[in-house]
């Protein structure tokens, strides 16, 4: 028997089913107008939307049966992300039309879901994305690193970290927009914590740091 929230998602469905439906009504119409794409045979427009109303809506791929926790598991969930798909979607994708060894290329990466999956499927794979936060985002959540040395390097940041008081003199980033997002006291709190993980010699282990770094930003912004 299906839940409350299972309605709910059932619902958001049927509405994505039919956002999508009206996204192929305007690219065909684009295509009419503009000539883009060459698409096979005549009255494309009526055979895409009878193909969408014969389509059955197969609930399975909505994984409405998986929880915050489920979708957030190895790396996953180390950094927030706007309109992210969850793992599950991309594994079943792996499984059905990859086998192992496969490459797997997502030209809109985003936060590097499709690579994480790609690598625990072993499949080699390729991202790539305009957004240079997205591209830190996905190196540290495929990057193996050595678990003690990351804790050593761990604690030593903390002890930095720790140091800090408000009379500690700080380099902070000039940025025409940070004060529209940035309060003083928590612009210098956050200039120091990025100073001191500038300073870290390892790429790999510095990059870890930006990208827990750059999860945190939003919670301290006005
Ligand atoms: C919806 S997100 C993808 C999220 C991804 N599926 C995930 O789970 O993390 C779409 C991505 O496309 C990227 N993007 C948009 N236009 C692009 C372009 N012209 N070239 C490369 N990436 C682009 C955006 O920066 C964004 O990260």
């Amino acid at each position: 028997m299906r839940g409350n929230l299972d309605k709910s998602m059932e619902k958001e469905t049927f509405l994505m089913f039919f956002a999508v439906r009206e996204q192929v009504k305007i690219a065909i119409d684009m295509n009419k107008r503009y000539g883009l794409i060459k698409l096979a045979g005549q009255n494309n427009m009526s055979q895409v939307t009878t193909l969408f109303s014969k389509t059955k809506i197969d609930y399975s791929w909505s994984f409405s049966d998986k929880t915050r926790k489920d979708t957030a598991y190895i790396t996953h969930g180390y950094h927030r992300y706007p309109a992210k798909f969850i793992p599950q979607i991309v594994s079943r994708l792996a499984e059905k039309y990859t086998k192992k060894g496969d490459l797997i290329v997502d030209p809109f990466g985003g936060c590097g879901t499709t690579l994480v999956e790609s690598k625990v499927m072993g499949r080699p794979s390729v991202g790539v994305d305009i957004n240079p936060v997205a591209v830190l985002i996905t190196k540290a959540k495929i990057t193996p690193i050595n678990p003690q040395k990351i804790e050593k390097s761990f604690i030593a940041l903390k002890a930095k970290l720790n140091t800090y008081n408000k009379d500690t003199k700080v380099k902070v980033s000039e940025h025409e927009r940070i004060d529209y997002w940035f309060k003083l006291e928590e612009k210098k709190k956050l200039a120091f914590i990025f100073n001191e993980i500038s300073k870290l010699k390892d790429q790999d282990i510095r990059d870890f740091f930006y990208c827990g770094f750059s999860n945190i930003l939003k919670n301290y912004s006005i």
